[in-house]
């Protein structure tokens, strides 16, 4: 079966089609905003939906002509409907509302976490729950306990910013464009990970993450060096903050391995494209014995395909949506 997937819950418009059955790809069509909040610094939410409006029918068109189908062939509309920027998500849930209403096709609502840890089925088509899912993005930084397509149990989590986030705060300030996370990874590359003492992310107990106090610290650490007159070294600054937020992940997914005895970790989200991350995990998974499944970049980031995969699961377990849909900033509870 066909599923068409629309994603427009940021700064990406994304609609693709892909055969459920086979996860396979038949097309993945990113429209990107980032050259237009790059000005601001960051994601304007107000531009964002407006820009989503413009794209959504023509990359749609897009989408099924380089899928070499129609409509008619598609089995399930599958759209983000949370969580994520409001403005945003309403353009793609009344677009896929309408598409679905006017041409007859059932419509699924997708969460889009869930949608990014469905990229790991893209990637690996053998991939089969139950596995442990690492989402870290620019609204996300969880980890969970996926029992089935479907059914996730969330073991741990931010209790406040994002990892991604962090990575574009720091990076705005040392001087990378926006978004600062993929410069950050090169640069890190040029410095020294011991270089400036910074607080972990890493909560003491259990599974979750703070990543607040790490950014004043790397904040100040910056101002008070201006201050005396002295402009730290860029490198060493990302160096230093990629390793602390790289290394508290990674302990924590090693916690989470001995709380739960999963075989298997899926990497995903827009910050999965680091590779000081990726490189981390795959050590620690190699050691532990675990599988672990990174999808590649262009999957890591938003993208429909992530969703008509994810949709295609809630289709099959009967979860379909009518004309009342709404989006949502959170997840409903
Ligand atoms: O998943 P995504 O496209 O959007 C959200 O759902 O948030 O993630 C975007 C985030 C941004 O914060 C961006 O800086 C970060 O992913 N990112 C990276 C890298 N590539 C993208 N962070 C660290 N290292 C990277 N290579
Ligand atoms: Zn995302």
């Amino acid at each position: 079966m066909y599923i068409l997937g629309i994603e427009s819950s940021c700064d990406e418009t994304s609609v693709a089609v892909v055969d459920g059955e086979k996860r396979q790809i038949r097309s993945n069509i990113v429209a990107s905003q980032i050259e237009i909040h790059r000005l601001y610094g960051g994601v304007v939410p107000e531009i964002a939906g407006r820009a989503h409006i413009e794209a959504v029918s023509r990359i749609t068109y897009e989408a099924l002509e380089k899928a070499g189908l129609t409509l008619g062939d598609i089995g399930a509309v599958a759209v983000t409907a949370f969580p994520g920027l409001i403005g945003a998500l309403l353009v793609g849930v009344n677009f896929a509302k309408s598409l679905a209403y006017s041409y007859g096709i059932p419509l699924v609502a997708v969460n889009h976490v869930k949608a990014h840890v469905a990229a790991g089925y893209l990637e690996d088509p053998t991939l089969e729950p139950p596995f442990l899912a690492v989402v870290v993005s620019g609204g996300h930084t969880s980890i969970y306990d996926v029992k089935d397509y479907t059914d996730f149990r969330e073991i741990g989590s931010t209790r406040d910013d994002d990892a991604g986030e962090a990575f574009d705060k720091i990076g705005r300030v040392i001087g990378m464009p926006y978004p600062g996370g993929a410069a950050l990874d090169k640069l890190a590359y040029e410095g020294d990970p011991n270089a400036v003492r910074l607080p972990s992310p890493a909560l003491h107990d259990g599974l979750d993450f703070s990543f607040s106090g790490l950014k004043t610290a790397a904040l100040n650490y910056i101002n008070s060096e201006r201050q005396k007159g002295e402009e730290p070294s860029a490198a060493d600054i990302a160096a230093s903050y990629t390793a602390v937020i790289t290394d508290a992940i990674t302990s924590k997914v090693r916690k989470a391995l001995d709380m739960t005895s999963a075989s298997r970790v899926v990497l995903a989200g827009g910050v999965a494209a680091n590779s000081h991350l990726r490189k981390r995990l795959s050590e620690l998974c190699k050691a532990q014995n675990v599988t672990l499944t990174v999808p590649p970049i262009s999957l890591c980031g938003d993208n429909a395909a992530m969703v008509a995969c994810a949709g295609y699961f809630e289709y099959l377990k009967g979860n379909l949506s009518g004309t009342g849909l709404n989006a949502s900033a959170t997840e409903p509870q």
